[in-house]
């Protein structure tokens, strides 16, 4: 697979497609890692030799949303300063989107910023969360509340970590490469419509594609707003409807692509009702979603999901707005009203 390159902000972002003997390499004469305990415990063997090198440092962080908070971003700063960490050392960030949204936030504070390489461990985090320069951390009970823009230089991809990736995490990611595959890549769609048995087999060659097909779409995205002043909010598709369902069944019952994928469906559905979107369109998003077992009609009380909207309503200034299509590659923000929204729940 051929590498990317995106100009992010002022600085170019690369992404890898490494092997996994060389993934964990830094060129660096220091390197704080800052490693997922899943990864640390399951790639020992390839990690010891290298941690092992005077010089470099880590910081295991354990699995779990729970741990992308201040604490740990704390105790990271605190392991960078012990070690010794200068302006030309490096954190290198190993890990799912937990781990690579601390570890960049970590890097972007220490010293006013520092190198920053990220090897995504899970497909959420290798099409999603390594790449396109949002950190942050949980605070005061909302996620993502602190935070930096501070694009990797480095992403590091292998989908043979994909080969231990439970089967929820995997399909939290799928929902996220086919919202890609809608926002901008036709190619993209026909492979998961057409390939889904190899991709359920998680045939590296496959994955590949998809990844690098995801990447491309963020890639360009991103490129033209990285600090989503506009059209970086397409890449939200399905994600209002999402935020809800999660707020109102509590974090960890639907994972976050599970989420996503029945607020895609949702959003699709709404633009049905307003007449910008075809019914025959949403129908086969709808098909493909459920081809991927992901569950399209809930039984939550939509007054609890609008409340939950309306949070997020407050923080747009008192307006609801929903990412919406008007066909494959069509994508638009358009304010709507609580009545229509509340015809699709
Ligand atoms: N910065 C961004 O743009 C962005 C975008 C999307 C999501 N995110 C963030 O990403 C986080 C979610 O990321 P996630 O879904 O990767 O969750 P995660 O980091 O919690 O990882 C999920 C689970 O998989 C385990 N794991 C990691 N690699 C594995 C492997 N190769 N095999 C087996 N198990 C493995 C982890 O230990 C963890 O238990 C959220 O905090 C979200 O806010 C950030």
């Amino acid at each position: 697979m051929n590498d990317l390159t995106f100009s992010l902000g002022q600085n170019p972002s690369r992404v890898v497609f490494s092997k996994i003997e060389t993934i964990f390499h830094s060129t660096k004469a220091q390197a704080l890692y800052v490693i997922d305990e899943f990864v640390a415990e399951n790639y020992k063997n390839q990690l010891e030799p290298i941690l092992a090198k005077p010089g470099n440092g880590f910081f295991v962080l354990p699995s779990g949303e729970s741990s992308k908070d201040w604490e740990n971003i704390r105790k990271i700063l605190e392991s960078a300063f012990e070690l010794g960490l200068a302006r030309d050392s490096q954190i290198i960030g190993i890990g799912g989107g937990v781990v690579t949204d601390a570890a960049s936030f970590a890097a972007s504070l220490y010293l006013r910023g520092i190198d920053l390489v990220l090897v995504p461990t899970t497909l959420l985090a290798m099409v999603d969360a390594a790449f396109g320069g949002k950190t942050g951390v949980n605070f005061g009970g909302f996620k993502n509340m602190v935070g930096t823009f501070y694009p990797a230089r480095e992403v590091r991809v292998s989908t043979h970590f994909l080969t231990t990736l439970p089967e929820k995490e995997f399909r939290s990611g799928l929902a996220e490469v086919i919202k890609s595959a809608l926002i901008d890549d036709s190619n993209l769609y026909d492979l998961l419509a057409n390939r889904k048995e190899d991709i359920f087999l998680r045939k590296s060659e496959i994955l590949d594609e998809i990844v690098f097909r995801s990447l491309g779409v963020k890639g360009r995205i991103v490129e033209a707003d990285l600090t989503e002043q506009g059209i970086r909010a397409h890449l939200n598709l399905g994600h209002t409807f999402a935020h809800a369902l999660e707020t109102v069944t509590g974090f960890g019952t639907w994972s976050h692509g599970e989420a996503v994928a029945w607020g895609i469906g949702r959003a699709l559905e709404l633009g049905v009702q307003l007449g910008t979107t075809s019914r025959s369109y949403t129908d086969e998003v709808i098909r493909l979603l459920k081809d991927y077992n992901f569950t399209l009609s809930i039984s939550v009380d939509s007054d609890e999901l609008i409340l939950a909207m309306g949070r997020d309503k407050k923080k747009q200034e008192g307006r609801l707005r929903f990412v919406l299509q008007s066909g494959p590659s069509a994508t638009f923000i358009q304010e709507v009203p609580e009545a229509e929204v509340r015809k699709v729940l």
